[in-house]
């Protein structure tokens, strides 16, 4: 009997089975022999939220969540934080290792090239009402970008899927900068190749048209942009990225499956997070009140937004580093008086034991809204700024399943609660 093994025995048949055990797993599949008798379907596992479900194997990320470790293709999120860029680190977690200097000058100009976009998708975002929210405008151009580019269905082909990584990766900032400016009722400012990825993202929003020939982003904001997008690039099996990955089994195009990553990120369980801690933040006003809402939290009438998380049980390393960043900002900007009011709600929480026992840390979304806020974006987009940064992990997500020959399309089972065999009854008689 192989020692990496189950044997189960069913106690509705005093039949025993053995079921291999692999990485730390069993098949569910294996579950399927178990049965009572010949017509008998098998016994499935049932994981509602896949609280307890690998659904695949990969590659890209690691995270500890006992120990809050996280590393993109086996390196620490720190050491990348504090030494790489954030299109470096995109490379690293599309093609599996750090780039050459050639390779990255390419992967940088080849993004580049892919800034702007068509001029009819402006059409789109020009007939969104002023106030729509930014997430909203992203999803439907992103979704809309299958419509331009009909050659992304060769999925198959390498070549092709390299060119739709190119269009999305670059065309990201300049769908959510021009996003805003149609917020602000600005003219769009077109994108500088001639500046870095955080930099033109930084032009295409603040820019002033006319004032100024070329835009100069502030250097220690523009470190603090790109050090965000690298803490947002990936997160193994998150919600929007297993949405991506689902959608992508069926084998569309990778705009629609990037376009049902941003629909979960919209979620105010997950990236839609940093959005309501800002809210949360302003409604709570200072230090002294803060109090009152753990009281609230706690008779679960509001969640902590920006703590907790389904892996991390322990501090999320991501808020450390921007927590730390938020000094740095904070030393080029006004500093932000919510940052006290995070700091002592930080305190507390994390010595009541209503969070201890829970074991709920400061996650991702924390601190990343008062720099947002520092660095002049308004609430509504930040969730937007995630969503520019997690379209890598997205895309190298999405083609590591397609390259995964373990992989089908995603079509999972249910627990049939429902009425069966009903007749149908006439109006007349209901
Ligand atoms: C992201 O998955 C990822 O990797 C996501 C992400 C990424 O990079 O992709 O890291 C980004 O989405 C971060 C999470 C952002 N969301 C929030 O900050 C929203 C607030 N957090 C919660 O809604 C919650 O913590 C989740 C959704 C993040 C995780 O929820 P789980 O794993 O389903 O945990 P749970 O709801 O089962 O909670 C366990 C207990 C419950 O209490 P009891 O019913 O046992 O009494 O903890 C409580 C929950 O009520 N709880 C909270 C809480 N989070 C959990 N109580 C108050 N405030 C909270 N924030």
């Amino acid at each position: 009997m192989p020692t990496e093994s189950l044997t189960i025995t069913d106690n509705r048949t005093g039949k025993t089975y053995v079921v291999p055990i692999d990485g730390g797993t069993v098949k569910a599949m294996d579950l399927r022999q178990i049965r009572t008798s010949e017509d008998d379907f098998g016994l499935m596992a049932y994981d509602p939220a896949f609280q307890n479900t690998a659904s695949c194997r990969s590659a890209i990320t690691f995270i500890d969540g006992e120990r809050g470790i996280l590393e993109y293709r086996g390196y620490p999120i720190d050491q990348l934080a504090e030494r790489s860029s954030f299109l470096e680190v995109a490379y690293l977690i599309v093609h599996g290792e750090l780039p050459t200097q050639p390779q990255l000058d390419d992967w940088c100009f080849q993004i580049s090239e892919h800034y702007i976009i068509h001029e009819n998708i402006k059409k789109f975002i020009d007939g969104f009402h002023h106030d729509a929210h930014p997430m909203g405008m992203l999803l439907s151009t992103v979704g809309a970008l299958s419509a331009f580019y009909p050659d992304a269905k060769h999925i198959f082909d390498p070549a092709t899927r390299q060119k739709q990584m190119y269009r999305l990766i670059g065309k990201m900032p300049t769908l959510a900068a021009f996003a805003y400016r149609h917020s602000r009722g600005l003219p769009y400012e077109y994108p500088d190749p001639r500046l870095s990825y955080a930099g033109n993202f930084m032009a295409m929003l603040w820019k002033r048209t006319g004032g100024e020939e070329r835009y100069t982003p502030n250097p220690v904001l523009e470190k603090a942009l790109d050090l965000l997008f690298i803490l947002h690039a990936d997160h193994e099996q998150n919600c929007s990225t297993s949405s991506v990955r689902v959608v992508g089994s069926s084998q569309p195009d990778p705009y629609c499956a990037v376009a049902a990553g941003i629909g979960a990120l919209f979620g105010p369980l997950h990236g839609g997070a940093n959005e309501e801690v800002l809210k949360m933040l302003r409604e709570i006003g200072d230090k002294e009140k803060v109090y009152d809402h753990i009281k609230r939290v706690k008779r679960g009438e509001v969640k902590l937004m920006g703590f907790g998380h389904r892996i991390y049980k322990n501090y999320d390393p991501r808020a450390a580093i921007i927590k730390q960043a938020a000094h740095d900002v904070f030393a080029v900007t006004r500093t932000n008086p919510l940052l006290d009011v995070a700091i002592e709600l930080e305190r507390i929480a994390l010595s009541d034991d209503y969070f201890v026992s829970r074991k709920l840390y400061p996650n991702v979304d924390f601190y990343s809204g008062l720099i947002y806020e520092a660095l002049g974006f308004p609430v509504e987009m930040f969730t937007v700024l995630f969503a520019v940064a997690r379209t890598v992990g997205w895309l190298a997500q999405w083609q590591e399943m397609l390259g995964d020959k373990e992989q089908k399309i995603a079509r999972p089972r249910q627990v049939f609660t429902g009425h069966r065999g009903r007749t149908y009854v006439p109006m007349a008689e209901r």
